[in-house]
């Protein structure tokens, strides 16, 4: 999920560039580069400022490409930075996305006397291009012919310096958009660097790639020679735009969530041994053998992904797990034996609490693992090994995208651990199979938003809520309960539906609504009576529960059906439903839900 730009006209392209590359910028970018045919390839760690300040040059480039980066492969360095030149610097390629057989392809180029500059996966494609090109293909079938032999995503830009005026890109998986201007034309993955220039766009399609000139534009797959993909009017601002024509990045990123699934997934999953496989904790896989006991520690949203985590390595791993917020794990003194390992769930892999517990773990002698978001962030640095969540940056200040995809990669991690334990081949299938669906049944749960809209707005005057849920939906309830308190304020508590009888029921009453996630698993008829001791005492009812689930219709007002999927899967989908349930509700009183009050984004001071 980085941030391409292109441009190729009759105007200075440095500057154009550069401030294009600025609008980008407000996703968090940690490194930038910059290609103007005929100068030196520009790249800093860091972000646009940094990268102006590199430019030791005064280009008249009328074309050029240039990337902001969010590190998947390889350190945010130089070095890796983008645009990466082929092996005879006759091709310079941008990418967003991830090659996912990057290995073979450049094992294959090594043999053959190519060396390599970067850690990336992305440079084997300015190499490959260059091939082709020797082997007297056109640019243009240079192209075609490399991405035939890909497999993985990618928005990418690709110059040739013997074409200066052509800007090759392409699309899968990755957003790419051409903005059409009179004498110039442009190439983002979002909207909002083309904006100050033209308001004529194509959003190209998976598959789609594109020959752009000054004076041309034409679409082609790698197949057809060309294809039709008329051009819209725009009428966004440059806000709008880089929110994907959402009002808010918290709603962009709820619906980033079937991209997200498929990128934590994606070339992880051996379907005929129903295992997973995961280059980044593979090289600990001897200590991983003897792994006796796990601690998992983390704090606020990634914390209740741990809980997850904490059920399906137990259920599939058979591995004794304990959960604790990293802000109790590091002042106390847990007790680390040979055989235990600490595990950091992290988006931004920055948070303090957390890497303390990490750096406490490691004092007492502990394998220390990671399931971080963003690459080479300090956490994902200072751990023994760890698996990435490949989820894009995540802007909105109330953690959506993240959850989803940590619940996810903790589903592969205990599949991993499990089917070198005792969780049979044809079970390891089972949760394969149901992790493949998961994008698309996602897909079938955000189309629910407008209806989850219409109830949470009858909600709209509640002081209170109550979010319960047993088993699997337990950790869902504590996340349902914290995102409507963090993006409303309002009061709102996550219980073990068990626990009602114990304490919470004495707070219902006619104003006090609860939120049951209650779907047809191993515990639905407990939580269905739980839900029946709330009737009673004329409390309100919501429910998620299972597609075709008549009974629940009789206990609560309002039913959210999601789509069945197996037990230990279902909490990304019922997930999906407390994030959006939260949103409406705190976006229909006007709050600003990206900002929520006194919070930041990243928490790195106790
Ligand atoms: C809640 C939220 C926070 C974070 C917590 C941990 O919506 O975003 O509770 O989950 O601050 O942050 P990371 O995952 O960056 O360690």
């Amino acid at each position: 999920m980085c941030g391409i730009f292109a441009y190729t006209g009759d105007k200075n392209a440095q500057p154009i560039l550069l401030d294009g590359l600025q609008s980008l910028e407000y996703r968090g970018y940690d490194s930038a580069g910059i290609f103007l045919p005929g100068s030196p390839l520009v790249k800093t760690p860091g972000a646009v400022t940094e990268l102006r300040s590199r430019i030791a040059f005064s280009s008249d480039a009328k074309s050029g490409i240039s990337h902001l980066r969010w590190a998947t492969h390889g350190e945010p360095n130089e070095v890796n930075a983008h645009p990466h030149a082929s092996q005879n610097g006759e091709v310079y390629v941008a990418h967003n996305g991830i090659i996912e057989n990057y290995r073979e392809l450049k094992e294959r180029l090594i043999k053959n006397g190519h060396t390599f500059r970067s850690e990336t996966d992305t440079e084997v494609l300015a190499h490959m291009i260059e091939v082709e090109i020797h082997q007297g293909k056109t640019f243009e079938n240079a192209v075609v012919d490399t991405l035939r032999q890909v497999r993985g995503t990618y928005g990418l830009l690709v110059s040739y310096t013997k074409e200066p005026n052509t800007i090759i890109t392409a699309r899968m998986g990755s957003p790419v958009v051409l903005g059409l201007g009179a004498g110039e034309n442009f190439v983002a993955s979002d909207a909002s660097p083309i904006l100050r220039h033209t308001k004529q766009v194509v959003f190209l399609s998976d598959g789609d790639m594109a020959i752009l000139t000054p004076t041309s534009h034409r679409v082609r797959t790698l197949s057809e020679n060309e294809i039709k993909r008329p051009a819209q009017t725009i009428d966004w601002n440059v806000e709008e735009a880089s929110k994907g024509g959402y009002p808010h990045f918290m709603l962009k990123e709820i619906h980033e969530a079937p991209e997200v699934l498929e990128n934590a997934i994606r070339g992880r999953l051996i379907q005929k041994e129903g295992r997973a496989k995961l280059g980044g904790i593979e090289a600990v896989s001897a200590e991983l053998a003897d792994l006796d006991r796990l601690l998992i520690t983390a704090c606020g949203t990634a914390y209740y992904a741990g809980l997850l985590g904490e059920y399906l390595i137990e259920d599939l791993g058979g591995i004794p797990v304990e959960v604790e917020l990293a802000s109790e794990f590091r002042y106390r003194k847990p007790i680390i034996r040979k055989g235990t390992a600490v595990l950091a769930v992290s988006q931004s892999g920055e948070t303090l609490d957390t890497l303390e517990a990490i750096r406490e773990g490691k004092r007492r002698g502990a394998l220390t693992l990671g399931v971080v978001n963003t690459v080479g962030s300090t956490i994902a640095r200072e751990t023994d090994a760890g698996v990435y969540n490949h989820a894009g940056p995540e802007i909105g200040v109330a953690s959506t995208k993240a959850f989803i995809s940590q619940v996810a990669v903790l589903s592969l991690v205990a599949l991993f651990l499990g089917r070198s334990r005792s969780l049979s081949e044809d079970d390891g299938r089972k949760i394969v199979e149901a992790l493949k669906k998961l994008p698309e049944l996602s897909r079938k749960v955000l189309a629910l938003s407008d209806s989850i809209k219409q109830i949470a707005l009858k909600y709209k005057d509640a002081r209170d809520f109550l979010f319960i849920g047993r088993r699997y939906s337990y950790p869902v309830a504590l996340e349902g309960a914290l995102k409507l308190k963090e993006v409303s304020y309002v009061h709102a508590e996550g219980y073990g539906a068990g626990e009602m009888k114990h304490g919470p029921l004495a707070m219902i009453d006619t104003k006090f609504p609860t939120l049951a996630i209650v779907p047809q698993d191993s515990v639905y008829e407990k939580t269905l009576s739980n839900m029946i001791e709330i009737q009673a005492r004329k409390g309100p009812l919501i429910a998620i529960a299972t597609e075709g689930d008549e009974r629940v219709k009789e206990i609560a007002q309002d039913v959210i059906y999601i789509p069945t999927t197996i037990e230990q899967l279902t909490p990304v989908l019922s997930g999906i439903v407390v994030q959006l349930f939260a949103y409406h509700f705190a976006a229909e009183k006007g709050l600003n839900v990206d900002r929520p009050r006194n919070l930041a984004k990243s928490v790195t001071v106790e």
